[in-house]
């Protein structure tokens, strides 16, 4: 899976300056469009604004409409085989486009670049794809345009390099929320994850970096931030300089911006601090995703999770005493290898005591080279079908009885757009996530107001603004 070719720090350092220039003086591709596609997390949708930002300080613009793109760029994830599917269909599409547009340039990115099986299947029958970069060569794509010459090009590092710091350089989807990357990749090594494979080692951002970044978007007017990392609890364990999350947290709260919020959360790095200093703030939201995975033990421990059933249900309890009004949601995986009948159960056993108010719940899949992808896996799709859907019977009602919870309650919502399911009404958060459109003016856009709850679905609310 990993690919040749490693780059040092300085080399990293030289690209980034390089990049620094360009995007300062020239805009070589001026009135030229570009189209992007994210599959990914929050991850890949952060790492899109930062190829965004990259794309328009070369002088391209966006466009929506891939008929009349110069430039289309497909962001992918590999977390699970069907993302492949939807990858190359699309691609088949943008191969029949090129056919009467032969100038159009096609990048494949993101985590499917970092697999060295889908790298050798472009350049073997893609040729029509002009340039894959991978996650660690985001900074290149300048580069890489630039020198595009109408031959496939090809640039995936194996090995992550430092940290680089570009100075707040994306083109962000929102004025009002921001991602705020704090770490970069992981060490956990889930048995079943790719994760660990194709984003690199945990990498954290320094402390200065990321205070300054919260400080400049708090001083461009944005209302709420998400420090973002695949365990943001595991926060300066790299670092030289030992510093803890929740000190991070406490540190980013005292800026004063006005919601913060963080994802996702490793039980196994979930400390009695992180619990004290999210109840002590109030601009630190009452939400907590922690993803489970399963409520078996068995199916844990070859999981690699690092936690027994019973040690997450004491966290869990833990922070639903000790935080007001705290939101849980989790991650479930369904016929992992060697789940049997009796391990399902503990999982919804687990779930009837949770109670979660969501989840996100997939049925397994084996990713190439991951340990677990080399289990034995002898349940048929048909049996983990079954269980998906029992599971989410189970998880939708209880999803549903926590939003019941907030019938005629006032919930605090920051309003951030024009309601999806009705253009009269305008969407938005509650403290503890929970979506709600409401009956207020597109002028509440960007402020945090009070919102009488009248009704409760399983998954959104709907409430009037109160006066
Ligand atoms: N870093 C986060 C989650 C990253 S991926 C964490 O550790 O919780 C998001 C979710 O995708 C995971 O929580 C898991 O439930 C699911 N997932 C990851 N790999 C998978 C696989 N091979 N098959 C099925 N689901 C998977
Ligand atoms: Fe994957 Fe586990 Fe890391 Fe999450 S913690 S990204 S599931 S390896
Ligand atoms: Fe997918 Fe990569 Fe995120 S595999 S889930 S885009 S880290």
């Amino acid at each position: 899976m990993r690919l040749p070719n490693m780059l040092d720090a300085a080399q990293r350092k030289a690209k980034a300056n390089y990049i620094y220039e360009h995007r300062i003086n020239q805009k070589i591709f001026g009135g030229k469009k570009y189209y992007i596609r994210t599959y990914g997390c929050q991850m890949n949708v952060h790492d899109t604004e930062e190829i965004k930002g990259l794309l328009e300080s070369l002088g391209f613009n966006e466009s929506e409409n891939i008929n009349i793109s110069d430039l289309i760029i497909l962001n992918t994830c590999a977390i699970r085989e069907n993302a492949h599917d939807k990858v190359f269909g699309f691609l088949g599409r943008l191969k029949h486009l090129k056919k009467n547009n032969p100038n159009l340039i096609i990048g494949l990115c993101g985590c499917m670049a970092q697999e060295e099986s889908v790298v050798t299947y472009i350049k073997e029958k893609h040729s029509y794809i002009d340039i894959v970069f991978g996650t660690h060569n985001i900074c290149e794509l300048p580069k890489m345009l630039e020198e595009y010459t109408g031959k496939q090009k090809i640039n995936v590092d194996s090995k992550e390099g430092n940290v680089i710091e570009f100075d707040n350089l994306y083109k962000r989807d929102s004025n009002i929320t921001a991602w705020v990357n704090i770490m970069y990749g992981c060490d956990k090594f889930c048995t079943y994850c790719i994760v660990p494979y194709t984003r690199g080692k945990q990498r954290s951002r320094k402390l200065k970096d990321i205070l300054k970044e919260v400080i400049e978007l708090k001083n461009a007017g944005y209302k709420e931030i998400t420090l973002l990392g695949q365990n943001v609890n595991a926060y300066g364990k790299d670092l030289e300089e030992k510093i803890e999350f929740s000190t991070l947290l406490e540190k980013v709260s005292k800026i004063g911006i006005e919601r913060i919020r963080f994802v996702t959360s490793h039980p196994w790095d979930f400390t009695d601090e992180m619990i004290d200093v999210i109840s002590k703030y109030d601009n630190i939201m009452p939400y907590i995703h922690l993803p489970v995975q399963s409520g078996s033990n068995k199916i844990l421990k070859l999981m690699n999770r690092k936690y027994t059933n019973e040690e997450y249900l004491t966290l869990f309890y833990k922070i639903k005493n000790k935080i007001k009004n705290v939101s849980i949601t989790t991650d479930i995986i369904v016929g992992f290898p060697g789940e049997l009948e009796e391990d399902f159960e503990e999982t919804l056993n687990l779930v009837k005591k949770c109670q979660f108010d969501g989840a996100f719940t997939f049925i397994f899949s084996a990713r190439e080279n991951t340990p677990a992808s080399k289990m034995k896996d002898s349940l048929s799709l048909e049996e983990k079908n079954n269980r998906l859907q029992k599971l989410n019977k189970l998880i939708n009602n209880y999803s549903k009885e926590s939003n019941l919870k907030t019938l005629g309650t006032i919930q605090k919502v920051l309003v951030t757009s024009i309601s999806e399911r009705d253009n009269n009404k305008v969407a938005g958060y509650t403290e503890n996530m929970k979506l709600v459109n409401i009956d207020a003016p597109a002028s509440s856009i960007g402020k945090i107001i009070d919102v009488e709850i009248i009704d409760a679905k399983s998954f959104s609310l709907d409430g009037i603004m109160k006066i």
